[in-house]
């Protein structure tokens, strides 16, 4: 038989015992919480800048003929990550000013290339044509080439692709 003290005291002592173990879960759970919603969230919140990227030295272009150069960008979105590779266009003027202009076809994006002979850059989709600069000869294309923001550092050619103006 219980007496009524010792009945009193195994209350109080599993109110006690229910009152932490509800309090630890709560702190567990409210931590836990707490950091899968940062890591959750955590690519949102990150907006990188848009990198600059070498596109190799100056010393290497011709004046006023458009080079072709590779350049690896990392893409992210959300938790994907990878790396690409892009096809640019310099041309530089022969002194201190260097034009960067995506290859990326304003129709439909096909990549277009550099043709020495007639001046021109030719889409292989569907005959669209640029001038040197970048503009719009004739075909389908609605726009000019993009042109890429450009920065010359220490006799290296850095460029922007994120920032593509169309
Ligand atoms: Fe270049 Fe159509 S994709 S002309």
């Amino acid at each position: 038989m219980h007496r009524p003290a010792d009945l009193h005291d195994t209350t109080g002592r599993r109110r006690a015992l229910s009152f932490f173990v509800a309090a630890a879960v709560s702190a567990v759970s409210g931590s836990l919480a707490t950091v899968l919603s940062a890591f959750a969230l955590r690519p949102l919140r990150r907006a990188d800048p848009s990198p600059w990227l070498r596109a190799g030295p100056i010393a290497d272009l011709s004046p006023n003929t458009p080079v072709a150069r590779v350049v690896s960008v990392r893409q992210a979105d959300g938790w994907y990550r990878a790396r690409t590779n892009r096809t640019i266009f310099l041309v530089w003027d022969g002194e201190q000013d260097v034009r960067a202009l995506s290859a990326t076809c304003s129709h439909l994006g096909c990549q277009v290339a550099w043709n020495a002979d007639a001046k021109t850059f030719r889409c292989p989709c569907h005959g669209g044509v640029y001038a040197a600069d970048g503009r719009v000869v004739s075909g389908p294309p609605p726009r000019p080439l993009s042109a890429l923001p450009v920065d010359i550092r220490g006799g290296e050619v850095l460029v922007q692709l994120a920032a593509e103006k169309r």
